[in-house]
């Protein structure tokens, strides 16, 4: 079946389905469409043997009221589309277009042997803050609107679902709210039938917290939040307790600092028990507020030490995950760095300390000042090939795009946009997003590119329009990754 998917895949031009992960990358379904389905839940249904992926389906035309769509998969990484689980109702005061519809999660009821599925519902000003409830009989849907209440009599805003895999109770998470009143995270369990809040099981004071998710290990809670910051990204908290109910412990950051936690925030994590280790996935969005339909996905592993009372995030650009032994490998993959790269027109080599080669390519501008790697290994199939960069467009002015949120007053530019050329063939230009760091934070974004069979390939980088400039982001170096095994 892959190898004829790859043929029609290649008859059809689009990128072949993928089973290692790549966060960040543009990922595709089975149909060779692009996986439209942020703020994520993801459900293991034991009845059907796989993974649900419920998310935010966004249009350009409607980002937030376009419904809940919903993919499933075996291994977590090929998704085959399921339609819209959700869809939105001209006219309903809850579901329509015109309203939010974020954030969706699913759980099972044995007692009523149906799937739940509950979101942050809203209108398009945030003035309602409550919770949707919608029924299934089977897990891909559609779903029925049931309908939308206050949680306990309170506000709700960005919705989480836990389910403890020990005893089976289900549990609300939500932020309530921006107001004065409000900024408490709570945990509030929900009845056996999944229809309806029991209780607050705990409250997390005045964080000012949001997009609330909980992990569970064989001992332990892990709750992990974002700061507010709009679509921007910010450093991601955990806390940790014992039991639901507490105490918890003080919030601390889970990835390295200065990385926006990879340029992504929090919102949902998997528990993955396999035959050989139980693996925590971070499920994270990258979104992108300038075109927010096409927002990325950021999968990571996370190393939760039981002893040091920590989890941490690392960066893996693509790693290879089994969530049958539950075992994850990070993928190996060929380095071409700065010093070694052609610069063309405006564009240069400048001393950076933190640089692997003590130098980054700067200047990169539109099709004249560009930089080439050469001599660059290629296995003639599609491969991803990530790009570390810093963008410090955060630098600009206060009062215009390119403006800094590390200033008082900034405004600030979301990405920049680099054109990326295989061969010299510019009839065949990549565009690369690359999103803001800070100073002196490199980063990287990933591309699925096809090179020709060996050593004597080029890749080259300019700057294409983020609708303010023509500027490309500054490159450290690019890896190269071997195309994914067949007949996996
Ligand atoms: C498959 O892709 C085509 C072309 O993008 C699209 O028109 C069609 O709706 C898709 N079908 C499914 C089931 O996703
Ligand atoms: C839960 O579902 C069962 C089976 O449908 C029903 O008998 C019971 O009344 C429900 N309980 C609640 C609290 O809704
Ligand atoms: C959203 O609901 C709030 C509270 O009812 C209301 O004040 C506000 O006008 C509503 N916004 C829209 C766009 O209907
Ligand atoms: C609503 O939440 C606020 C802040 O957490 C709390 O002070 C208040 O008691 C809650 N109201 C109700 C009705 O639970
Ligand atoms: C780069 O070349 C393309 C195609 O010729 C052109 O449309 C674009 O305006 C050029 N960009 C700049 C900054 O000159």
């Amino acid at each position: 079946m892959r190898v004829l998917h790859a043929i029609l895949a290649s008859l059809l031009a689009i990128p072949a389905e993928s089973t290692y992960i790549v966060p960040g990358g543009r990922w595709y379904d089975t149909n060779g469409t692009l996986i439209n389905a942020h703020g994520a839940g993801i459900t293991f249904d034991q009845k059907t043997g796989r993974f649900w992926w419920f998310g935010e389906y966004k249009t350009e035309e409607h980002p937030e009221g376009g419904g809940v769509s919903v993919y499933s998969s075996e291994d977590l990484s090929t998704w085959t589309w399921g339609g819209l689980a959700l869809s939105p109702i001209d006219g309903h005061p809850y579901i329509s277009s015109k309203n939010v519809i974020q954030r969706p999660k699913v759980a099972y009821s044995p007692e009523t042997n149906d799937y739940h599925m509950w979101w942050h519902a809203d209108n398009s000003t945030y003035g309602l803050l409550l919770q949707g409830h919608a029924v299934s009989s089977t897990i891909g849907g559609p779903y029925s609107f049931v309908d939308a209440t206050a949680p306990l009599g309170n506000w709700s805003q960005d919705f989480g679902m836990f389910t403890d895999y020990k005893d089976g109770k289900s549990y609300a998470l939500y932020s309530n709210g921006d107001s004065l009143y409000g900024r408490d995270v709570y945990v509030s369990s929900i009845n056996d039938n999944l229809t309806a809040l029991e209780r607050a099981v705990y409250r997390f004071p005045k964080f000012d917290l949001e997009a609330p998710s909980i992990v569970q290990t064989d001992k332990s809670y892990w709750a992990l939040m974002s700061h507010k910051t709009g679509y921007r990204p910010n450093n991601v908290v955990a806390f940790r307790a014992d039991s639901l109910s507490g105490p918890w412990s003080q919030p601390f950051i889970v990835a390295p600092l200065n990385t926006r936690t990879f340029n992504s925030q929090s919102g949902f994590t998997l528990r993955i028990p396999g035959t050989k280790k139980t693996t925590y996935l971070y499920i994270g969005d990258q979104w992108d507020s300038n075109t927010i339909w096409e927002s990325r996905y950021i999968w990571l592993p996370m190393e939760i030490d039981e002893k040091q009372k920590s989890l941490d995030l690392a960066w893996h650009d693509v790693y290879d995950l089994d969530v049958k032994t539950g075992e994850w490998t990070p993928i190996k993959g060929t380095t071409y760095t700065a010093g070694n790269a052609r610069t063309h027109g405006d564009a240069y080599k400048q001393e950076a300390k933190f640089a692997t080669d003590g130098v980054i390519l700067t200047g990169i501008y539109g099709n004249d000042s560009t930089v080439t790697f050469e001599g660059i290994e290629g296995s003639g199939e599609p491969q991803w090939v990530s790009f570390y960069y810093q963008n410090i467009d955060d630098m600009g002015f206060g009062d215009q795009p390119g403006g800094t949120p590390d200033r008082i007053g900034g405004a600030w530019q979301l990405r920049r946009i680099s054109s990326v050329v295989v061969n010299g063939d510019t009839s065949n230009v990549q565009t690369l997003y690359q999103r803001d760091t800070h100073k002196g934070i490199i980063l990287s974004t990933p591309l699925q590119l096809t090179l020709k069979k060996g050593k004597k390939n080029t890749i080259t980088v300019g700057g294409l329009s983020n609708g303010f400039d023509y500027k490309g982001a500054d490159l450290d170096r690019i890896v190269v990754y071997p195309p994914e095994a067949k007949g996996k």
